[in-house]
């Protein structure tokens, strides 16, 4: 079965051709990134703008541009959210006139749930059931249970900052420039030599649940770097620490709490998914800590361009949970949950 995935949440509009959920034949992302670099953040009037700009582009080049056409298309997969509206609804609609149009059967899609399936696209081996996911993006950080394709079950979050606005908001203090955040404090963060200067806390390590806090870290940051500041000592050298520090108290949080949950559910696998998991120091922790554990699990990471938001992964799910309804009950919907 093929399945043209079409994804707009945020500030990438993509489209994939993907068979059977995990062989990609197409995977087409154009990104207004470069646009809201310049302002820090995205500005959702100007992402949704760039989204109509780009939609019928992207698609078309998934498909045709790919030797695909549309009657070799057998469903298309949309997100219908979470994410922001404007965005959402460029996607939404093109999906919806395409499935009416073609007289296809169309599937919405939850974004945060779809980018565990980066892990099911060409991978040399699948991963095993039960398997722990953990969810990490620019505005998502959530732990999923899956013991099935069918059984997807969220067992944790974050309870106010993501991992990933941790890592951007933190940028943004250290005046790294730009957004994403998350790759300027990774490529900080390596060039850092000799002993930490600073110890910033890990919210929540011991806490017995599943769940994950992230703001009491950026106000910690904000805190030194306003005394940094008023001691003129805010160089180069001290930004390097302050990522470093930065970096090591997200991803210790994020390990310790993806393996005690990997523990709890006696898991085989363990499934990395979304912006941050494209973080090496993340991956290179949570492979140590699987290492010293005493699981027989797998991690899994995806490449980085299936990681971060892309179609592949929506068109992937919409394979393993083919539930098509009618075009007119297909709706953007930007506060759709996770957790259900
Ligand atoms: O999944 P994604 O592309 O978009 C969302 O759905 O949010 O994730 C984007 C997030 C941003 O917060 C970005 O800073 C973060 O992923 N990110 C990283 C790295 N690359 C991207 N965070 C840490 N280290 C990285 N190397
Ligand atoms: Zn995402």
């Amino acid at each position: 079965m093929k399945v043209l995935g079409i994804e707009t949440s945020c500030d990438e509009t993509a489209a994939a051709v993907v068979e059977n959920g995990i062989t990609i034949l197409s995977n087409v992302v154009a990104s207004s990134s470069d646009i809201h670099n310049k302002t820090g953040g995205v500005i959702p009037e100007i992402a949704a703008r760039e989204q109509i700009k780009y939609i019928i582009p992207v698609i078309d080049k998934a498909t045709a541009g790919n030797g695909i056409s549309f009657t070799d298309i057998d469903c298309i997969a949309i997100t219908v959210g979470p994410g922001l509206i404007g965005s959402l609804l460029v996607g939404v609609e093109t999906a919806k006139t395409l499935a009416v149009l073609l007289n296809k059967p169309i599937v919405p899609i939850n974004h945060v749930r779809a980018h565990i399936y980066a892990n099911w696209l060409n991978q040399p081996a699948l991963p095993e059931f039960p398997a722990i996911a953990l969810v990490v993006s620019g505005g998502h950080t959530e732990l999923f249970l899956m013991q099935s394709h069918e059984e997807i079950i969220w067992v944790g979050g974050t309870l106010d900052d993501a991992a990933g606005e941790a890592f951007d908001k933190t940028a943004r203090l250290l005046e790294l420039g730009g957004y994403p955040g998350g790759p300027a404090i990774a490529s900080y963060a390596d060039k850092k030599h000799g002993t930490s200067l600073f110890r910033f806390p890990r919210p929540m390590i011991a806490s017995k649940d599943l769940n994950f806090s992230f703001s009491g870290l950026k106000a910690a940051v904000l805190r030194e770097v306003v005394k940094l500041k008023k001691e003129n000592q805010f160089g180069e050298n001290e930004i390097i620490h302050l990522a470093h520090e930065t970096q090591e108290a997200i991803t210790d949080v994020l390990t310790k709490k993806t393996l005690s949950a990997a523990e709890k559910f006696n898991v085989k696998s363990i499934l990395l998914g979304g912006g941050v998991a494209a973080n090496k120091r993340l991956k290179q922790k949570l492979q140590d800590a699987l290492n010293q554990s005493s699981l027989h699990a797998v991690l899994y990471v995806p490449p980085t361009q299936f990681c971060t938001d892309n179609a592949s992964y929506i068109a992937s799910y919409g394979y393993f949970h083919n539930s098509p309804i009618d075009f007119t009950a297909v709706q953007a919907k930007p506060d759709l949950e996770v957790e259900v």
